[in-house]
């Protein structure tokens, strides 16, 4: 009998895996399988091929996030060009809406007239609470500017298409659901690049010059991407989905405020903020609710001073230099080379703005001769910009942070990924250190065995305290120092957002594809 029920199961077992092999989905591109789209921007109508929801691997985890939409302009399909491009070496602009963490759905042409949280946030419906058991402000919703919400904000899908770019872009898992914890969200996204090289011949566009682009979190794995081309760490995950078998480095990154390099980020937000003592008001749109104005307590204080502490050695480690070869370190009061090259960066900023005529007489913490910016006072920019997030800023000692649930399992929510902060804190559950490691683009830049993209483009608003300058300053001189392409800026008053320079973006990205 038991030999019986055995022989069962074994059947059942071999009916069931069976017909999920015949759920494996097909990564090869189909041309004919379209929908034209009638596209409106500034005023000019244009058409486009739209391939919606493809899944991108043969074998999903999540059908709803991991899926690519797919844009050619109908005009490649009769021989015309657009901007100098043609169907078959047009570059391939792929935005990711990823913002918080969370999971995120693919970018369309035609964005929902719905108010709906800027595209770094991902597909948060205005009026969302957070989640419960997580503090405000917390990852992602923190801080959208007012002026980048809903319909109106720019869409950087269209401007591509206009300009004459393939436009693809994935959706990916993200920290709320049980198989999106990281490494998810750099797999799914590297499975998506994997599906558009090994199907170049069959599509319009040139997979050998695809542009990643996304902000804040989108951002972080926008970088990751460009970082991490074709290294084998990831291999293991790419190959249980189904990965299809291509290569998955890209031509050139754009990032905005990247929350990236996750495992310091809290060495160098107290770096920054110490010493300003409380977080600030924030009003959170779409939400009765108000966070901060709270005084940082006695412990939070004594953390903040640690971590501070222990930003010196960070930075001193990575031995970044600047433009004449100068050592960037800094001394254990945290003063030094390194806070002067940050200095000067966001006096270049005020400059530029400067020279469009804005008046910057308000900021008193400016100094400005005629009409060269030549000082700030560091201590008073920081006041102006404001603290956002409590120390720890990234993983909370209470496990409150976004990030502490991006490093989670499917058996345990929220977990730690610094030592610092497994010490100090009661529960002391840490990610593994390999998927903290391969959640870091700063491990794998120019790695001999890594095909990191050769062109970046970086910016973090120089009032974006979302997470501290010093993170996007690091990656764009350590990826300088490689010898890699760099175009880094730290646009003038600027919070927490992305998008708002196509012009100057699609400028940028035709110079390096052209
Ligand atoms: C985002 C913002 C945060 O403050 C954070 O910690 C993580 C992500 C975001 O906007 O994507």
């Amino acid at each position: 009998k038991i030999n019986y029920l055995l022989y069962t199961v074994v059947l059942l077992y071999s009916a069931f895996t069976f017909c999920q092999e015949k759920s494996v989905y097909d990564l090869n591109f189909n041309p004919e399988n379209y929908k034209m789209q009638e596209l409106t921007l500034e005023g000019k109508s244009f058409k486009v091929r739209a391939y919606e929801n493809i899944v991108y691997v043969a074998n999903p985890v999540d059908t709803s996030y991991q899926k690519l939409n797919i844009y050619i302009p109908e005009e490649y399909f009769s021989g015309k060009s657009i901007n100098g491009y043609t169907g078959a070496n047009a570059p391939i602009f792929f935005p990711n809406e990823i913002g918080g963490y969370m999971p995120a759905h693919p970018a369309t042409a035609s964005p929902s007239k719905k108010g709906k949280f800027p595209s770094h946030m991902g597909d948060i419906p205005a009026g969302t609470k957070p989640p419960e058991g997580e503090k405000l402000p917390l990852g992602g919703l923190g801080s959208m500017p007012m002026g980048m919400m809903g319909p109106n904000r720019p869409s950087a899908v269209l401007t591509a298409l206009s300009k004459g770019y393939v436009v693809a872009s994935a959706g990916a898992r993200g920290r709320t659901t049980k198989t999106g914890k990281a490494p998810a969200v750099i797999v799914d996204l590297k499975a998506a690049i994997r599906y558009l090289k090994f199907n170049d011949s069959r599509m319009a566009g040139d997979a050998n010059k695809i542009v990643s682009n996304g902000t804040s979190a989108g951002g972080a794995i926008s970088a990751l991407l460009g970082a991490t081309g074709n290294n084998t760490d990831y291999d293991p995950y790419l190959k249980a989905l189904g990965a299809a078998n291509a290569t998955d480095d890209i031509f050139a990154v754009s990032a905005y405020c990247p929350i990236t390099n996750l495992d310091n980020a809290d060495m160098v937000y107290e770096w920054q903020f110490n010493g300003i003592n409380s977080t600030a008001q924030r009003k959170f749109p779409g939400m009765n609710t108000t966070a901060g104005n709270t005084a940082l307590t006695a412990d939070q204080l004594k953390i903040s001073s640690e971590l501070k502490k222990s930003f010196t050695a960070y930075v001193n480690n990575l031995q970044l230099t600047g433009s004449r070869g100068e050592k960037l370190t800094l001394d254990e009061k945290g003063n030094g080379a390194f806070k002067d090259y940050v200095k000067k960066c966001v006096i270049a900023s005020a400059q530029k703005e400067l020279d469009k005529g804005t008046d910057l007489a308000k900021h008193a913490w400016l100094t400005i001769k005629g009409k060269k910016v030549t000082d700030i006072d560091f201590e008073s920019y920081i006041k102006y910009m404001t603290r956002m997030k409590t120390p720890p800023a990234f993983d909370a000692l209470d496990l409150s942070a976004g990030e502490n649930q991006l490093f989670g399992t499917d058996k345990i929510d929220k977990q730690h990924f610094t030592a610092f902060s497994a010490n100090n804190a009661q529960v002391k559950s840490t990610a593994d250190a390999a998927i903290i490691k391969i959640m870091n683009p700063m491990k794998y830049i120019g790695l001999p065995n890594t095909n990191t993209s050769k062109y970046w483009r970086i910016r973090h608003g120089s009032k974006d305290s979302d997470t501290g300058l010093a993170v996007s300053v690091i990656l764009a001189t350590y990826l300088e120092n490689k010898g890699f392409n760099v175009d880094f800026a730290l646009p003038w008053d600027k919070p927490h957002s992305g998008d708002y320079d196509l012009e100057e973006l699609f400028a940028w990205a035709d110079t390096i594809c052209k």
